[in-house]
């Protein structure tokens, strides 16, 4: 049987669906891998990781599996993946574009008007019986706000369309300006971040979009600024955010993802302006199942001899 290894519990859907057609290993103790890969690294062709820490596919792991024939990512996003060097080991890469489109944007907004709307403190408040005291403050609109989006991809676009709805305008930076788009395009993040006044992070983490969040675009986005992240932890330089944060120079974030998560900074918790959630941007019950049939039948294809349905390398 061909032999597929998860490294990390990211879909009990998955496991089932891997488990009746291939042999399915799960590494769930990176401890134990030397044995592991001793026993059964020469049976393993496949290897699905995810956005998990510790669940990659790294040169380290790729070159404890000499059989390796395709990783095929619970995820859309591939930066824990060397795809160079699967590349250059003839590996095939597939991820799991589209079908987790629609649930990254709608939390995106979701995120905004959590944010804008201090939805989060205000259950707090309803909670902690201090309603009586009649003294929430007041918040801030978000229909027809000036919203940025960094990186017009996909999910970018998506968003874009639904703060459309909101009235709101919208513009965006990208690598390149993108022909088909009306939305107003900025040459520089600097530049967005002065235009804006909701700066939605929405690229994939390369080593060109790592800490593109630096300290000169927290500024430019300003203390009536707010900043959502759904990309990845480490677009932003997290120990300049928290210190806008704490110093005021930003009026609020809301955050998907988090540079060394699990690990979130401490000083985030006291602040009520800011909305933390657990990288959950396609965490729902319909996209895991639509993401996990995707892996399958990404493997299935290329052990059929078939095309790949979402190839990447
Ligand atoms: C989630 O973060 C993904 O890349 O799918
Ligand atoms: C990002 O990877 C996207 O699909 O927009």
């Amino acid at each position: 049987a061909i032999g597929v290894l998860m490294t990390y519990p990211t879909s009990s859907y998955l496991e089932q669906q891997l488990s009746t057609r291939f042999n399915l290993f799960r590494l769930w103790n990176i401890s134990h891998k030397h044995q592991f890969f001793k026993d059964n690294a020469a049976s393993i062709q496949a290897v699905v990781p995810s956005t998990q820490l510790g669940s990659g596919a790294d040169r380290e792991l790729i070159d404890s599996l000499p059989a390796l024939e395709i990783v095929s990512s619970f995820s859309v996003g591939l930066d824990k993946v060397d795809l160079e060097y699967c590349k250059e080991k003839g590996i095939r890469v597939t991820n799991t574009p589209d079908v987790l489109t629609d649930d990254v944007a709608d939390l995106a907004i979701g995120l905004i008007l959590a944010t804008l709307r201090r939805i989060c403190e205000s259950d707090r408040y309803v909670r902690g019986g201090m309603w009586m005291n009649n003294d929430f403050k007041l918040t801030v609109k978000f229909s027809g706000k000036r919203v940025g989006i960094l990186g017009l991809g996909r999910i970018g676009t998506a968003i874009a369309k639904r703060a459309e709805s909101f009235n709101c305008s919208i513009s965006y930076h990208s690598r390149s300006q993108k022909p088909e788009s009306n939305y107003k395009y900025f040459h520089s993040v600097v530049d967005l971040a002065s235009n804006c006044e909701i700066l939605v992070v929405a690229c994939a983490l390369t080593e060109e979009t790592r800490h593109i969040i630096n300290r000169e675009v927290i500024d430019a986005l300003g203390p009536k600024g707010v900043l959502i992240n759904i990309g990845r932890g480490p677009h932003i330089d997290e120990p300049e955010l928290v210190s806008a944060l704490v110093e005021g120079r930003l009026a609020g974030a809301g955050l998907d993802v988090f540079e060394h998560e699990p690990q979130v900074p401490e000083e985030l918790f006291g602040l009520d302006n800011v909305v933390m959630v657990p990288h959950v941007g396609s965490n729902t019950v319909e996209t895991e199942k639509a993401m996990a049939d995707l892996v399958v039948r990404n493997l299935e294809a290329h052990f059929f001899k078939k095309p790949l349905l979402t190839p990447v390398v």
